[in-house]
């Protein structure tokens, strides 16, 4: 029998593109703000974009967070998301290969998704980054009410896959400590000062691990063994320690011991205890995310079911320091984005929807002002700063000529030329200021040329001897003297397009989900939304950063379809 592995197969699996590495073309009309900033918005297909971004990218980003069409076949106001599940599949995979290797190996991946498709997305996930990177399957509770239409359960959840690239690099998860146990902290001792109230914790544990190390007696006056039922939490080293500290408190009930210890509010450093991220996210509710567009575009223009910023903010502030990548390649209204800016973290969020200039932008340059007080504005005092640059796709290199033969695009200048032709041969697009002919390198001495004169041997023999003698020149032209050929051992001289054809796909534009502009859904803003008593405008205390900085380092009717498939 041949070898078998278990796997996920759909119709066209095999089907992987080979896409084609576009440049980045900045718009500096629609960039906004600090313009040192490194921040991105790429306006554009994410699969493109992704691969546009890998030579610069790739291992460097630390949190992705990605909402992707749900595939649940409903028609949604900005997107229709009803995409065949084989179709869809194929379309997740070829992504998820791409943000696997944008990752950091400390980094990690959410990706937010519904019960239609969590089974077949998690063992997609569990192909690509693996079964043992997997941290957790979040369930975000988006919902307080509803459910009047509902058949058979109200549904209030959705599911957040969480992968590590590397578990073992992967950082520990904390959140700022919880307000709300605060409250059990009610002790004190002498070491109030820098440790702050302490609560009484059992140091028996009914863990059912066969530790033997952990299972001894404790030894009061009287020679008295206290023994655990099953086991302690502790070692006997760490016990005596603590005894002697003062830190573990033995009460007596009845004929029964009980050996507690100390659990101050605060380290030895006198920071607050951290708070671990709860497998179930309550208090950031889709209401939220509603009223914040609402007052970011009013109820007209609202996008909608953008995700909350708090429930964004907590899920940033688990495993990312401020300066951090943060990538979102389905950024719908802009919240990762936002979000990530106001907690001073690095972002780069793709959005191929035309809402991405009629909500993305307007959104980030109220980010940038500090005039967008809604969402997690006030929680992290933002008062508004950076910038970002807004980036569109540079067109396909080659496009054929009616004769069918291919040929540069007319849109290419002689720039964007020699930095598509870097980009296709792996050098870095760094023109010199000196030498005209070393316009991007791959080590210190391997430079690439671009031109679109003919190379004759005059020009060769010149560029010889410039060079110096361990360095290698790679020119890409559109024509050169057959004399140029082998001549120099450290130049070699190629034609385009003819070197490209054949490597990976030209003229394609589309790799997209099937994009639609629906009319703007005036009902989805439910009266009983906001009628139980309640300010839903603001989430709940807890799921909200504290102001505080934390570890320091570090439309139209007419459903126009804009990008079909
Ligand atoms: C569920 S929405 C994201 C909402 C977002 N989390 C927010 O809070 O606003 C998914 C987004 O992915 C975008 N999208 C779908 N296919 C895309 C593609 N191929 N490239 C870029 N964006 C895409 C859609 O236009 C839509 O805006």
């Amino acid at each position: 029998m041949s070898k078998q592995k278990l796997e996920l197969t759909w119709i066209g699996k095999e089907n992987q593109p080979v896409l084609e590495p576009r440049i980045l073309i900045e718009d500096p009309d629609k960039s906004y703000g600090d313009n040192s900033a490194d921040n991105m918005l790429i306006f554009g297909d994410n699969l493109l974009a992704l691969k546009a971004l890998e030579q610069d990218f790739a291992g460097k980003i630390k949190c992705i967070y990605i909402d992707p069409p749900y595939n649940t076949g409903a028609a949604f106001a900005y997107y229709d998301d009803g995409v065949e599940q084989s179709l869809w599949l194929s379309l997740m995979r070829d992504r998820l290969l791409y943000l696997h290797n944008l990752l950091n190996k400390e980094g990690i991946i959410f990706c937010s998704i519904d019960a239609s498709e969590l089974f077949y997305l998690g063992a997609l996930f569990d192909e690509i980054f693996g079964r043992t990177n997997r941290i957790e399957v979040i369930a975000w509770k988006k919902s307080y009410g509803g459910g009047a239409k509902s058949k058979y359960f109200v549904n209030q959840h959705e599911f957040i896959l969480c992968y590590a690239k590397e578990l073992s690099c992967a950082p520990l998860l904390f959140l700022p400590a919880d307000k709300s146990a605060t409250k059990y902290y009610k002790y004190k001792d002498d070491k109030f000062e820098t440790r702050g109230p302490y609560r009484l914790q059992p140091l028996a544990t009914t863990s059912m691990d066969d530790r033997p190390n952990l299972r001894y007696p404790i030894i009061i006056e009287n020679g008295i063994e206290i023994w655990p039922d099953k086991q302690w939490q502790w070692s006997k080293e760490r016990v005596s320690e603590a005894l002697k500290n003062d830190e573990i408190v033995i009460s007596q009930k009845q004929e029964k011991y009980i050996v507690s210890y100390k659990q101050y509010l605060k380290n030895e450093d006198g920071d607050e205890r951290l708070s671990k991220p709860k497998s179930v996210i309550e208090g950031a509710y889709t209401q939220h995310g509603t009223y914040e567009s609402i007052r970011l575009f009013g109820l007209k223009n609202k996008f909608s079911f953008p995700k909350p910023e708090s429930l964004i903010w907590q899920l940033i502030e688990c495993c990312t320091i401020s300066g951090d990548w943060i990538l979102d390649s389905f950024i719908g209204s802009g919240t990762t984005a936002a979000v990530a800016h106001k907690m001073g973290r690095r972002w780069i969020g793709i959005e191929l929807g035309e809402h991405c200039h009629t909500h993305c932008l307007p959104r980030l340059k109220q980010v940038v002002d500090g005039t967008d007080q809604g969402g997690i504005s006030k929680a992290v005092n933002w008062k508004g700063g950076a910038g970002f640059k807004y980036y569109y796709l540079a067109p396909s290199l080659l496009k054929q000529d009616t004769h069918g033969n291919w040929i540069i695009d007319d849109c290419y200048n002689p720039d964007m030329l020699a930095a598509a032709m870097a980009k296709h041969e792996g050098f870095r697009y760094d023109p010199d200021t000196e030498s005209y002919w070393k316009q991007g390198r791959s080590t210190e001495k391997d430079f690439i040329f671009t031109t679109t004169q003919f190379v004759t041997l005059e020009l060769l023999d010149k560029l010889h001897e410039e060079m110096k003698q361990d360095e290698s020149l790679l020119i890409c032209c559109k024509s050169f003297s057959k004399s140029c050929e082998g001549r120099f051992s450290n130049i070699d001289v190629k034609k385009i397009p003819n070197m490209l054809l054949g490597r990976c796909e030209f003229g394609r534009e589309d790799y997209s989900l099937n994009i639609i502009n629906m009319p703007v859904d005036q009902e989805s803003l439910k009266p009983n939304d906001m009628t139980d008593g309640t300010d839903h405008l603001f989430p709940s205390e807890a799921t909200l950063p504290e102001k505080r900085t934390r570890r320091k380092k570090k439309s139209d009717n007419n459903q126009l379809t804009l990008f079909d498939t």
